[in-house]
């Protein structure tokens, strides 16, 4: 079956909409395919015993049709008529972990469609402890297949925003039931022998299993010789993939974690917030470890920086390594970075919850390279790791056989998504304001339409308008804009630059800009000197590309700066080209610009 939109929009339905909730369900029992949450990750459910309805979700997800899915249950008597036999082994996990975070491999049995299983003869089930899932698995009443909700290669969804990220127009609805408690998917064991195998690492650790069953017997299937075929078909495929390559920043030796043992315990994860004003709190021995654990994320990130200066370089961090970069203050490696803070540096139960949806918001603040906090401890952290070397693999091995995965278009929000908004606004300044500064305004409101919705980057819950206009420091006020420019745009991106009237530039326009980018370098230094009080924000086009270390070089090694010819009096050739070298620069300055502006995309 061929992935395919099915429907205009996905249906977003809340976890305390009962009809909604009930309307999935009967959706899913007459074969259709709905997002639902779980403690672990979002799921992409479907009647197991339909194999139409199986391959749909196969077809939403891009999955390989050898891969199985696992079987969800509400309730725990639903268990034999989905297994054929429930070993010894098999019960003292369930009645141990179930419901939670864990999916138990046993011996199939008819009812379950062959789809769900990929042809094996074994099923795994999983009876999930989050409320919304219970209560929607209830409702359903059948047992519901389901693959993690993202499509085949990607960081699987922890939050319902993400599942529409991948499969809006795929599937019929998601129920939206916050953010999951654990991060990662499952731990999956096989039982179907009397040595249980943990196939996938997860938050129920090999400790944890041990401990119930008496002894150290539990193997992890890790330890199979490479040439045996993997017990769990989905493990051989890359997994978690963002666009940006990721890079493991290793734990110094001996440090010690917090949460290796207690995964997402109650749900409460603490988003620590450490400031500057903290790190003057630690003792000498508190900051020594500290950059220590920072130093990797700081050389790498400068190694970097050296050999493309145009990189930019995603932090998935703790908040006190930020708050060294913050005390630092190198304003290139700021600029250049964009961070992504999970909680406490140590916390490995913060940095699993927080992992997938972290990894999808840096790809959304399209970083090349994604440097990420490694972890040694020996249980979550094995989760942890199993899932961050994944997306750290090579990137042409994604699914074999598969194209990968292209951007999914952005999902508009509405502001009132956040508790709190701001505005922000940049202002392109010429001489005059009807060609070089309207097309510029006209162009750079399309980027920001185009990347919208943005958060600020010092409170995650507040949402972000960003706003440009332009001016001309010799400008009348209310003249028509140049027709040819206008042509020119509008070819070029459709929108033209008739509804711009000219303005003349005055301190009152500086003063409600955050940002004054000047087509030409003298304008700016007029600006300055006329001004000098705004001279933080007023830079032209090609001093702030250089602010941000953007140098660019030619052919012979000479440091190139932004220099726009006036098109005025050639031909229209000239006005389309310059357009098109306004908007090639505007593209590469647009990520600082919304980062000077304290914003990033979501
Ligand atoms: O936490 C989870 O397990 C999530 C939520 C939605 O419940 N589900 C999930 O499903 O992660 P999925 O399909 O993305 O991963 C299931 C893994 C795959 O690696 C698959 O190969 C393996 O479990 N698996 C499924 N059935 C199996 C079986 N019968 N024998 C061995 N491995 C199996
Ligand atoms: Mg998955």
């Amino acid at each position: 079956m061929e992935r395919a939109k099915i429907y205009k929009k996905t249906l977003l339905i809340d976890s305390s909409d009962d009809k909604g909730l009930k309307d999935a369900a009967e959706h899913l029992v007459n074969g259709e395919v709905i997002g639902f949450p779980t403690e672990t990750v979002y799921g992409l459910g479907c009647d197991a015993r339909n194999g139409e309805a199986v391959k749909k979700v196969f077809a939403a997800k891009g999955r390989p049709a050898d891969n199985p899915l696992i079987c969800h249950i509400g309730d725990k008597a639903q268990i034999k008529d989905i297994v054929s036999e429930i070993t010894p082994l098999a019960q003292k996990l369930i009645d141990a972990f179930m419901p939670g975070p864990i999916t138990v491999v046993m011996k199939k049995a008819d009812s379950i469609s062959d789809e769900t299983t990929a042809g094996l003869d074994t099923v795994g089930v999983r009876m999930p402890s989050h409320p919304v899932a219970q209560k929607f698995l209830k409702l359903c009443g059948v047992p519901v297949a389901a693959p993690s909700a993202n499509l085949s290669g990607r960081p699987s969804p922890t939050g319902a925003r993400s599942v529409l990220e991948d499969m809006d127009g795929y599937i019929y609805a998601v129920i939206d039931g916050g953010d999951s408690e654990f991060g990662l998917e499952s731990t999956v064991v096989d039982c179907t022998g009397t040595t249980p195998v943990i196939l996938r690492p997860g938050a129920v650790t090999k400790a944890d299993i041990d401990q119930v069953l008496g002894g150290g017997e539990t193997v992890m299937s890790g330890s199979l010789a490479d040439k045996e075929t993997p017990r769990s078909p989905g493990m051989k495929y890359r997994h978690y993939a963002p666009f940006a390559q990721v890079e493991i920043m290793k734990m110094p030796e001996g440090t010690k974690i917090e949460g290796d043992d207690k995964a997402g315990s109650d749900g409460k994860i603490s988003k620590a917030t450490f400031t500057i004003e903290d790190l003057k709190k630690l003792s000498d021995d508190e900051a020594k470890e500290l950059v220590n654990i920072a130093s990797p994320f700081i050389l790498r990130s400068r190694e970097i920086l050296q050999a493309n200066p145009f990189a930019r370089i995603g932090l998935y961090c703790g908040s006190e390594i930020k708050a060294m970069y913050d005390k630092m203050n190198d304003k290139l490696l700021l600029a250049h970075t964009e961070f992504c803070v999970y909680g406490k540096t140590v916390d490995v139960s913060a940095a699993s919850h927080g992992l997938f949806e972290g990894l999808r918001f840096l790809d959304v603040q399209e970083v090349d390279t994604i440097l990420a906090q490694g972890f040694d401890g020996e249980g979550l952290s094995v989760a942890y790791m199993n899932r961050l070397s994944k997306a750290a693999g090579k990137k042409e091995a994604l699914v074999p056989g598969m194209p990968a995965p292209a951007r999914p278009d952005r999902t508009p929000l509405p502001l009132d998504a956040f508790k709190d908004t701001f505005t922000v606004s940049v202002l392109f300044v010429d001489d005059n304001n009807t060609s070089l500064s309207s097309c510029l305004e006209s162009l750079m409101r399309r980027m920001i339409e185009k990347n919208e919705p943005y958060i600020s980057n010092r409170e995650s819950d507040t949402g972000v308008e960003i706003y440009c206009e332009s001016a001309g420091l010799t400008a009348m006020d209310g003249m028509e804009p140049d027709e040819q420019m206008d042509k020119a745009v509008r070819e070029i991106s459709g929108f033209g630059i008739k509804n711009i009237e000219s303005r003349r530039a005055d301190p009152a326009i500086y003063d409600c800009n955050d940002l004054i980018l000047t087509v030409r370098d003298e304008q700016a230094f007029a600006i300055i000197k006329a001004f000098p009080q705004i001279k933080d924000k007023v830079f032209s086009l090609s001093t702030f590309a250089a602010a941000n270390g953007l140098v660019m070089k030619d052919s012979s090694g000479k440091v190139m700066s932004i220099s726009v010819p006036d098109p005025t009096g050639q031909n229209f050739e000239t006005y389309v080209h310059t357009a098109k070298a306004l908007r090639a620069w505007l593209e590469i300055l647009f990520p600082y610009i919304i980062k000077d502006l304290g914003a990033s995309r979501i």
